[in-house]
């Protein structure tokens, strides 16, 4: 074994190590009853989010927006969007969480904005070349009469990232980039007063109190010079991740503005932190986002990409260990969000599905539930044993499997509209959680109201349901967080152990943890005294696709 010991980076900023619950505010819960989730609701749940024994809540975007992207479209930045509730609950559900010790990292879009923003809607009406249509990247279309679009560029969600504009004449016009949906502008961050206000809405939720953001499409702000066409390679996913030279993303250009931001943060008390979503080829690549000066935390798209493969899984996590390390920031670890299929239904794919791309009724390759769950289970035992910041899912701690039967007709994701129904998209792991086995939209709110509709086995899913069962997932969750608490997982050192070619093994003090990721049973010897198992069992033989934490004599 190449290396036997690998250790956290030191420094006791509480984001090196923290537990961090990602709340997708349409579904966590719904006070109103509309059948979107809300602030308010949020607050109701806190206890519950303390009892699970995270340290951090992420909340992905609740700020004013026309909901085409889910809120990823943001059309004022300084406000909350009526769905969700207003500034006031902002803040009341701000000190609730801080009351009971639970820091918040709020979302932030700086990519693009939604159409609907001031600036956006200044800039169709202004001329070209005019300072309003500077904020965003307008440009002069090809063919004789600018019929055709600037570049080739597809975006993410599909079609051309171009659209043209009719101009304030009625006449044909210039076109506009968005690298996601046409209704997703991209800003155009070569221009200092784009730079300003990002400040300056930093500056807004930083001063209300959040302890971080986490930053939407980090690695696409800056564009190569010169728009050059670019074609990606069949194998690369539409975020960025497995290509190198992709002229909108990962450019040189975006560090400039992380290191500006982490000056902006480090004028505030507290340790805030900036954790980056950048979807980027190689590890090495990803670590450079981290940089002492520049953001905390990146998300490890690489380590949640991997498969159920024990030789990738040892492999991608010492390496993470090694990249992060070598930049003096900690490694974070992540299994599900709500851009991917929930790692419950993943990890038993049996066709291959591209990030974003979802399951859906017609989706072949469909995981077996069972050994989904078991995976599942058995990953985030392991991903809960290893040192540096891990991330969770709103519904993971309850094994919530990918919905994967929502018909076409509730489908909202603008993945499945851009690709003209090709791709599922990503609904299928946005669907409202269930919170109690009967009573309305199973206890997401009062009224039954539902935006996505919920499979009706959830029903045995349910919080209230997997309370009272000593083997649920919820019961595992609470247990390896307690665990890796008492014994202060997220710092430290691991020692890799020599073990089964199908196994994942290391050690953590005297804490052994063992993933078996083959389908036979691997017998660990009599001398084990099991702390934790990812799945009841008796004897001393870890079963396929379980993973333990445990002593020897
Ligand atoms: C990020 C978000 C995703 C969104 C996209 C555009 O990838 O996680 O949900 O659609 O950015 O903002």
């Amino acid at each position: 074994m190449a290396q036997l010991e690998q250790s956290a980076t030191s420094g006791s900023e509480w984001w090196r190590s923290a537990v961090i619950y990602q709340i997708y505010p349409r579904s966590f819960a719904d006070a109103s009853g509309d059948g979107i989730g809300d602030l308010p609701g949020i607050t109701s749940r806190l206890d519950d989010l303390k009892s699970l024994g995270i340290d951090a809540i992420w909340l992905s975007p609740f700020m004013t927006s026309p909901q085409k992207d889910a809120g990823y479209d943001v059309a004022d930045y300084r406000d909350v969007d009526p769905l969700f509730g207003t500034l006031a609950d902002f803040d009341a559900m701000l000190q609730a969480a801080h009351a009971r010790g639970i820091r918040v990292i709020v979302d932030l879009v700086p990519n693009h904005s939604s159409d609907q923003h001031v600036w956006f809607q200044q800039a169709l009406k202004a001329a070209p070349g005019s300072p309003e249509r500077a904020r965003y990247i307008f440009r002069d279309g090809r063919g004789e009469n600018g019929e055709l679009p600037p570049n080739n560029w597809e975006s993410v969600f599909g079609g051309s990232m171009w659209e043209r504009v009719t101009e304030a004449d009625g006449t044909p016009g210039q076109w506009y980039l968005h690298i996601f949906d046409v209704s997703q502008p991209d800003f155009d961050w070569t221009n200092e007063e784009v730079r300003e206000e990002f400040r300056s809405i930093l500056r807004f939720w930083l001063d209300r109190g959040v302890d971080g953001f986490r930053v939407d499409v980090a690695h696409g702000l800056i564009k190569a010079e010169g728009l050059p066409d670019y074609t990606p390679d069949a194998s690369a996913d539409s975020m960025g991740g497995g290509e190198e030279d992709v002229p909108y993303w990962g450019q040189d250009g975006v560090h400039d503005i992380y290191r500006d931001w982490h000056r902006v943060l480090a004028e505030y008390d507290g340790d805030r932190a900036l954790c980056g979503e950048a979807w980027l080829p190689t590890l090495q690549r990803t670590a450079l986002w981290v940089r002492p000066d520049e953001m905390h935390q990146t998300f490890n798209f690489p380590y949640m990409m991997t498969a159920w493969d024990a030789d990738a899984l040892r492999d991608v996590i010492r390496e993470s260990l090694d990249e992060f390390g070598r930049v003096g920031a900690p490694s974070t670890w992540v299994l599900s969000n709500h851009d991917v299929i929930r790692h419950a239904s993943r990890l038993a794919l049996t066709a291959d599905s591209p990030q974003g791309d979802g399951i859906g009724p017609r989706s072949a390759g469909k995981p077996d539930p069972v050994i989904g769950l078991s995976r599942g289970r058995a990953a985030t035992t392991l991903m809960l044993a290893l040192p540096g910041s891990a991330y969770l899912y709103q519904g993971e701690e309850l094994g919530l499997p990918e919905a994967m039967e929502i018909p076409d007709e509730f489908r909202q994701d603008p993945t499945w509209f851009r690709s003209n129904g090709e791709r599922y998209g990503r609904d299928g792991c946005r669907v409202p959680l269930p919170w109690t086995a009967s009573g309305t939209a199973f206890g997401f709110n009062d009224t039954g109201a539902s935006w996505l509709p919920q499979p009706a086995e959830w029903a045995r899913f349910a919080r209230d349901a997997e309370e009272t069962q000593p083997d649920s997932t919820l019961n595992l969750y609470r247990a390896l967080l307690t665990e890796r608490r008492a014994r202060k997982l997220g710092t430290g050192t691991l020692v890799w152990e020599d073990t089964d070619a199908s196994a994942v093994a290391f050690r953590r003090g005297d804490l052994h943890v063992i993933a078996n990721l083959s389908d036979a049973p691997i017998e660990l010897g009599e001398d084990v005294t099991f702390v934790i198992r990812s799945e009841p069992f008796t004897g001393t033989a870890l079963p396929a696709n379980t993973a333990a934490w445990f002593t020897r004599a």
